[in-house]
């Protein structure tokens, strides 16, 4: 079934287990999976075979994998309302990876900023994994046939590029894809490193006071935070051309669900410093229940097995359906 014939919209999104989860995959993706559960058909992924595009090393990928299950639980995904699973247990991703490789234009991936910045310098290190990593994510979301995509902001052309593909594939075989749409909230789609706002927070950059880990110790989220970069000036004003405080007010707003009203005022008259003792305390707070439930889920390692045993139970169906589909479209039955 394609998306023009569901009633509920399907949702599809994904995680890389490439290290431990932060800040801004929390408040640009996770939390509003979260938020809206109840509305949607949902399917969330940990992209394992995303994470093996740059160098890694395999103990730590299963380890990870099983931390990013864990955390999508303990954030507050409800597997009576969500299929949570790895990528690496229905092998069809790659299949259709293949395939859909054999539809996308070079010069559609050489145009990928990620892929550009990712590969800078990087010389036979770059696998051809990293250039074709977008026609994985591709398949990802078109295999489900998912209507949105709820994602931040630095996936937005991967996203609009399955789209393209997508189209592009119904133009030369028949209409066999729903085209989806990247879902991007206004605040917090990209959270910065609070070691350098000029930066996005990511799971591979260095620096002990770079970003915010969903698992870190109270004492460590606030000494990252009482040191993140912020300017000379003084007042507490929303500024984009103030990237430090801009972040650190950002965060503050996607937290507290307060404008940015309400929160100029809170602050007025307050230096940098009260912001963020205030912005810690908050952080801490937020984070402090999931922690709860993490070691909780984990305490039971079954748990997550079964789990994922019965969600690639359940979309088995799905899979099946789409891959009958585009093998006969594309002439292999
Ligand atoms: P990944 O693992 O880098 O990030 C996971 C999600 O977190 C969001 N995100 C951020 N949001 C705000 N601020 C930040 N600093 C920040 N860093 C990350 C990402 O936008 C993303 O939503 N290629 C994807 C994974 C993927 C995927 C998919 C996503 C593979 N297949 C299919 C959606 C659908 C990635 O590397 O995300």
């Amino acid at each position: 079934m394609t998306g023009a014939t569901r009633t509920t919209k399907r949702v599809f999104s994904g995680i890389q287990p490439s290290g431990g989860l932060h800040l801004g995959n929390y408040i640009g993706a996770i939390r509003n999976w979260v938020e809206e559960q109840d509305r949607y058909e949902n399917i969330f992924c940990v992209v394992d075979q995303h994470a093996i595009t740059v160098d890694y090393d395999p103990a730590q990928l299963r380890s990870h994998t099983r931390q990013t299950v864990g955390l999508y639980l303990a954030c507050g995904l409800d597997p009576e309302r969500c299929t949570i699973f790895v990528q690496s247990h229905v092998p069809e991703h790659t299949e259709l990876a293949w395939l859909l490789n054999c539809v996308t234009p070079m010069g559609w991936l050489e145009r990928m900023t990620q892929f550009k910045e990712k590969s800078a310098g990087g010389g036979e290190r770059v696998s051809t994994g990293l250039f074709t990593y977008p026609v994985l994510m591709a398949a990802d979301i078109l295999l489900y046939q998912a209507d949105g995509v709820p994602v931040g902001e630095d996936q937005k052309q991967h996203v609009e590029l399955a789209r393209d593909i997508a189209a592009r594939f119904n133009r030369l075989f028949g209409d066999t894809f729903t085209v989806p749409e990247p879902w991007i909230r206004p605040v917090g789609a990209r959270v910065m490193g609070f070691d350098d706002p000029s930066r996005k927070m990511s799971k591979s950059a260095d620096g002990q006071y770079h970003s915010v880990a969903l698992l870190d110790e109270p004492d460590q989220i606030r000494r990252t935070i009482m040191r993140a970069v912020t300017d000379s000036e003084r007042d507490i004003v929303f500024n984009p051309e103030r990237p430090g405080l801009f972040n650190l007010l950002t965060v503050f707003q996607a937290l507290s669900g307060q404008s940015k009203q309400e929160i100029e005022t809170h602050f007025a008259g307050q230096g940098y410093g009260h912001l963020k003792r205030e912005l810690a305390d908050l952080v801490i707070a937020a984070l402090e229940p999931i922690q709860a439930r993490y070691r909780d889920i984990t305490a039971d390692p079954a748990r997550i097995d079964q789990l994922l045993a019965r969600s690639v139970a359940r979309l088995r169906p799905i899979v099946d359906d789409t891959m009958a589909r585009v093998r006969v479209a594309m002439g292999h039955r």
